[in-house]
């Protein structure tokens, strides 16, 4: 079967379970997944059980759909990704993309948890993605192009939707939570960067590292559709602060800014 059958085999698995057309599609970060059990008239599809599915991992990721309805829109969310680090293809890693696309959304928030850069920030600080440097070295995209999906060249001037951007800006204002906006980089991880490498990347302008959204973001932006990406700052990168860096801080601090990034969430929604 072709990449775009087994899209198009997803897609009809999935269609054939809910009632609802999804207008935006969500990917939960790591410990920003609970957001999911706040959508209403929910449908539950594990990933195992979806035809061509990669299979999620790693702990604290929840491997399903979740479609219903969240700040009065139809949305679908992965309560779970997949990264590059699990050893998974960046075409792995971006099936489930293409399928939300393939289900009719327009617009995509992606968030994820990530290392602060800019030593302004603080860990449980929230950063609106204004744009992203990949660094994996790789591309979901290389290979041949799926003329019927999007162009060879994608423009990435505008990867971040503007729109989209200010609407979060101004859900913020409102909610009383002081965001931050910046630039992701994305490592492939599973290590966390040296303190070096941390120098490289506030050199190169990042502020802020990660192990994901980068390859999700391509491949929306190949299909046109529009995209808002959110990080949770759950920690400084390794040598901001002299001392050493692990998961569960990342899981803490995510639980703690849990309500902040729920109520945005939902607020942007809306809008
Ligand atoms: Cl410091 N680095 C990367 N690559 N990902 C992270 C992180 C750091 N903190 C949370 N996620």
């Amino acid at each position: 079967m072709s990449y775009i059958e087994k899209i198009e085999e997803s897609v009809k698995y999935i269609k054939n379970r809910i009632s609802i057309k999804p207008e935006i599609g969500l990917v939960l970060g790591s410990g920003l997944g609970d957001l999911a059990e706040k959508i209403k008239d929910s449908i539950i599809l594990k990933y195992k059980d979806i035809p061509n599915f990669p299979e999620s991992t790693v702990e604290g990721h929840k491997g399903q759909l979740i479609v219903g309805t969240l700040g009065d829109k139809q949305v679908i969310a992965m309560q779970g990704r997949f990264h590059y680090y699990e050893g998974y293809t960046l075409k792995e890693i971006t099936f489930p993309i293409r399928c939300m696309i393939g289900l009719g959304i327009d617009n995509l928030i992606v968030t994820n948890a990530a290392g602060g850069v800019n030593s302004t920030f603080k860990p449980g600080d929230l950063m609106i993605i204004k744009d992203h440097i990949n660094f994996t070295g790789n591309n979901p995209l290389i290979g041949e192009n799926l003329d019927e999906k999007g162009p060879r060249f994608v423009d990435m001037t505008f990867a971040y939707n503007k729109d989209l951007m200010d609407i979060a800006i101004r859900s913020g204002k409102n909610l009383n939570i002081d965001l931050k906006t910046g630039i992701y980089m994305c490592f492939t991880g599973p290590t966390y960067e040296t303190p070096a490498e941390v120098r490289m990347a506030n050199v190169m302008g990042a502020d802020a590292v990660g192990m994901s959204t980068v390859p999700e973001v391509i491949v929306a932006n190949h299909e046109g559709i529009k995209v808002l990406g959110i990080s949770c700052i759950t920690n400084m990168a390794s040598g901001i602060l002299n001392k050493p860096l692990n998961h569960e801080e990342v899981v803490e601090t995510s639980m703690k800014v849990k309500n902040e990034f729920e109520n945005l969430i939902i607020d942007i929604i809306k809008n």
